[in-house]
């Protein structure tokens, strides 16, 4: 199983994107490219990425009917983007639709992972609004199911999810988590937190890590940092 630190690359302009990536000229880095930045520069941006020899999620969370999903995927596949997600509420046949549209001809295809509920969602805005009436766990640990059944290679969850989601969809299914701090450092808006070594313990794959590495004095110490407590 490969691990890994994905740096969240929320910069606003392909310019400071390229400024930052600057201070890591010897390493082969896992870079999560957003709506914003892919909106702003277009598939252009990842094939400079690429170029760079790194390794790209490019997150752009796809929800809509199955046949426009497929379509969607298969435009995304040769971008050579080495990871991308959907919404697991568009449900099993969308994500069945999903995993058609990425397949190349060559039979392989970008890691497809799957949102199940945004962290932004609560428990009570997900029960009182979207009326689903069930708790906010067990409706993760459903759309976790319903992406593994679908196909997909795993979600993104808190790491404090990654443990039972692996317990319910098996050691192999991927989980990738946000939510990342130093033991030393800043929260900033994020609620539910977890350090790279825990996340380690926990056993999640991927971690995604923003503002503790591109806000740091030092990014590229802040990044080794990262790797050592979660890769050792
Ligand atoms: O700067 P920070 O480490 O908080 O960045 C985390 C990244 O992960 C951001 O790009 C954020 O949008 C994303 N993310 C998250 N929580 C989720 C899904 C994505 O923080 N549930």
């Amino acid at each position: 199983m490969n691990k890994a630190v994905i740096i969240a690359c929320d910069f606003n302009t392909k310019q400071d994107l390229m400024k930052f990536l600057d201070l890591f000229p010897d390493e082969k880095l896992y870079l999560k490219v957003g709506m914003e930045l892919f909106y702003a520069e277009g598939p252009a941006i990842i094939h400079e990425i690429k170029q760079r020899g790194h390794n790209i999620f490019l997150d752009l969370k796809l929800h809509d009917i199955p046949n426009t999903v497929q379509k969607a995927m298969s435009v995304l596949k040769n971008l050579q983007v080495d990871m991308v997600n959907l919404h697991a509420a568009g449900s099993k046949a969308m994500m069945e639709a999903a995993v058609r549209g990425l397949m190349r001809e060559d039979g392989t295809r970008p890691i497809l992972i799957a949102v199940t509920q945004l962290t932004s969602t609560s428990e009570t805005v997900m029960q009182q609004e979207l009326l689903i009436d069930k708790p906010l766990e067990e409706v993760v640990i459903a759309y976790a199911k319903n992406a593994k059944d679908a196909g997909l290679d795993g979600v993104v969850c808190s790491p404090l999810e990654a443990g039972r989601v692996k317990e319910n969809c098996g050691a192999d299914f991927l989980t990738v988590t946000p939510g990342i701090r130093f033991a030393d450092g800043e929260k900033a808006d994020q609620a539910r937190v977890t350090t790279p070594a825990k996340a380690k313990e926990i056993g999640t794959d991927y971690i995604v890590v923003g503002r503790p590495i591109t806000q740091a004095a030092n990014p590229l110490e802040a990044y080794r940092r990262c790797v050592r407590e979660f890769i050792g």
